[in-house]
């Protein structure tokens, strides 16, 4: 799928089909992750895969109760280690969080260009999650999607309000 297509037309799906996903697919989808950027390249993050149904509505519960994430056959939660950084003043230990984000953003749009659904998730108890699936005190969960195949085909589809360019973007100063 060409890569414009896939930016344009991934939408966060809350509905989804039992059907399981291939192996070959989620491995791709997770290698996705693996190859992204990170500062220093210590690539600080990790993904549990979740298929167990009941940790999956578990999961959900520690979601604020979006139910529709134990809907999907596999829930993936991406986590972050809690790195000292001394490297790169901006971000310093928040770096981690910049990381984590760019892997889960190449998961989301590998996903989108295998037909899969996901939905970014941050509304979650860190807590609740970290005691669900026995993360360890240096680690925090950075964010958590479903996957699975959409319910309805057509939710794959152009995007709906968003800023216009005009809005986003000044030349050579902030305004
Ligand atoms: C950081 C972040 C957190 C989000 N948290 C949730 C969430 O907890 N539940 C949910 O249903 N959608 C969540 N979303 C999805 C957004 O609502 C959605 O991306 C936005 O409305 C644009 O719609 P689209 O993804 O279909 O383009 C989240 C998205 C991001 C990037």
């Amino acid at each position: 799928m060409e890569f414009y297509e896939v930016i344009r037309t991934r939408r966060s799906v809350r509905s989804y089909k039992p059907d399981p996903v291939p192996e070959d697919v989620l491995r791709r989808v997770l290698d996705a992750a693996r190859i992204a950027p990170s500062g220093s390249n210590r690539q600080p993050w990790k993904f549990v895969v979740v298929r167990d149904p009941e940790v999956k509505r578990r999961l959900a519960e520690a979601c604020d109760g979006q139910m529709f994430i134990a809907e999907a056959p596999l829930v993936i939660v991406a986590c972050g280690f809690n790195i000292h950084y001394n490297r790169g003043r901006y971000m310093g230990d928040y770096s981690m969080l910049v990381d984590v984000a760019i892997a889960f953003t190449h998961l989301i749009l590998a996903a989108r260009a295998e037909g899969l659904g996901t939905c970014w998730i941050g509304s979650f108890d860190n807590e609740k999650v970290k005691k669900i699936l026995g993360i360890p005190d240096n680690v925090n969960v950075v964010a958590i999607t479903p996957l699975g195949y959409p319910r309805s085909p057509d939710v794959f589809r152009e995007p709906g309000l968003r800023k216009s360019l005009e809005e986003i973007v000044c030349i050579d100063k902030f305004y």
